[in-house]
């Protein structure tokens, strides 16, 4: 058959993440950042009432302000149409900009919504959570939830910065804290033992210091995953390998209807993964130990009563899934991961 081939410029998507020391700042540098653009600002509830950026360090006037109710159930169709009726509305353009101020959710409903509105236009991350400064806001994933799986409809779209405030975390609830730590601990297995050792001095103290010094570690985690998702932008190799613990952990989402967040389901996930792995020698029992007992350490509640067979089902409806292969990421030591096929 005959074929045209048209090779796209490979794309030039960069965007810094930066750190500022105060709301102030970072609301003086938003403001610099979005210069005269329209734009409209998505937060949720719990982020506009307890954080002091948005109507304190940065202003916003009503009609270009989309207030999410807080959690997972907002990652849905209804919230997408409405971010984009708010752009519509307030007369946004192809030269206009979104604004997600929030964890993980916002995030992800913020960077799909710009990812359609007009065929795309650019959006900011600032993460709210510890879980989306780490991981989340980083890489440009965006997706929405559905009765048949989680983040199953989304897109790849980069953010133009991700701006980066640890005072956020000082309103942060410890269980989103521990949340964080799930991802960051998987990037240790996945990519470096220093990181996952660091992580395990810092797991021995207690949980004042741990909530004090967590913030020390996060660059850490922000350069694997970084490092990882400029190498393979679209998830065509490398990039699986950040989703350790996630197709077991999407699954016990799925399986308690999206009670147990992303983060604690993380950490569950890793700990069947690792389980699995040894079973299969693929990696030592000594592994799955120092995995259980970090997160028992940072006190991640790893329990979990969904019967083991109703997560394998779960995970038949896994991205990951080709046909009737499954593509795990299994550790074989701390630091290194791998893949590993099964036929479900
Ligand atoms: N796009 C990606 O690459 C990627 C990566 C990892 C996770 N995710 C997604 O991110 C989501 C989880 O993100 P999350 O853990 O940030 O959850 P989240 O966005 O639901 O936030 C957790 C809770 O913390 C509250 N909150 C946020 N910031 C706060 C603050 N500073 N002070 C007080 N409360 C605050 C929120 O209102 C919410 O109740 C999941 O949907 C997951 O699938 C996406
Ligand atoms: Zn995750």
């Amino acid at each position: 058959m005959k074929s045209i081939q048209i090779t796209t410029p490979a794309k030039q998507d960069k965007y810094d993440i930066s750190f500022h020391e105060d709301f102030k700042a970072l609301g003086s540098e938003l403001k610099t950042q979005i210069g005269n653009r329209k734009y409209i600002l998505v937060t949720d509830k719990n982020v506009h009432e307890k954080t002091a950026l948005i109507g304190h360090e940065f202003e916003v006037p009503e009609n270009q302000k989309v207030v999410l109710l807080p959690g997972e159930s907002e990652k849905k169709w209804l919230t997408i149409d409405k971010i984009l009726t708010a752009c519509f509305e307030a007369g946004l353009d192809r030269g206009s900009v979104l604004v997600a101020v929030g964890g993980g959710v916002v995030g992800d409903m913020t960077g799909f919504a710009a990812s359609i509105f007009m065929r795309g236009i650019p959006f900011i991350q600032v993460p709210t959570t510890l879980l989306g400064m780490v991981d989340a806001s980083i890489g440009g994933k965006t997706g929405i939830d559905c009765e048949y799986g989680k983040n199953l409809i989304g897109s790849i779209q980069q953010p133009e910065a991700v701006m980066v405030c640890d005072h956020f975390l000082e309103t942060l609830p410890d269980l989103e804290i521990k949340n964080g730590i799930a991802e960051m601990v998987k990037h240790g297995v996945v990519a470096s033992e220093k990181h996952f050792a660091d992580l395990e001095a810092l797991a021995s103290q207690d949980w004042a210091q741990v909530r004090a010094k967590i913030f020390e570690l996060a660059p850490a985690s922000m350069n694997i995953k970084k490092t990882i998702v400029e190498a393979d932008e679209k998830e065509a190799g490398k990039r699986k390998f950040l989703n350790f613990g996630h197709t077991f952990g999407h699954a016990i989402e799925l399986c308690s209807s999206f009670e147990i967040p992303h983060g604690r389901a993380v950490a569950i996930g890793c700990v069947m993964a690792a389980n699995y792995a040894a079973e299969r020698e693929l990696c030592d029992w000594d592994l799955v130990d120092r995995l259980e007992n970090i997160f028992n350490k940072f006190e991640v509640d790893l329990t979990c009563d969904i019967p083991e067979e109703d997560i394998w089902k779960a995970m038949g409806t896994d991205k990951k899934k080709f046909g009737d292969t499954l593509t795990l990421i299994l550790p074989k030591t701390i630091g290194e991961v791998d893949y590993y096929d099964v036929t479900l």
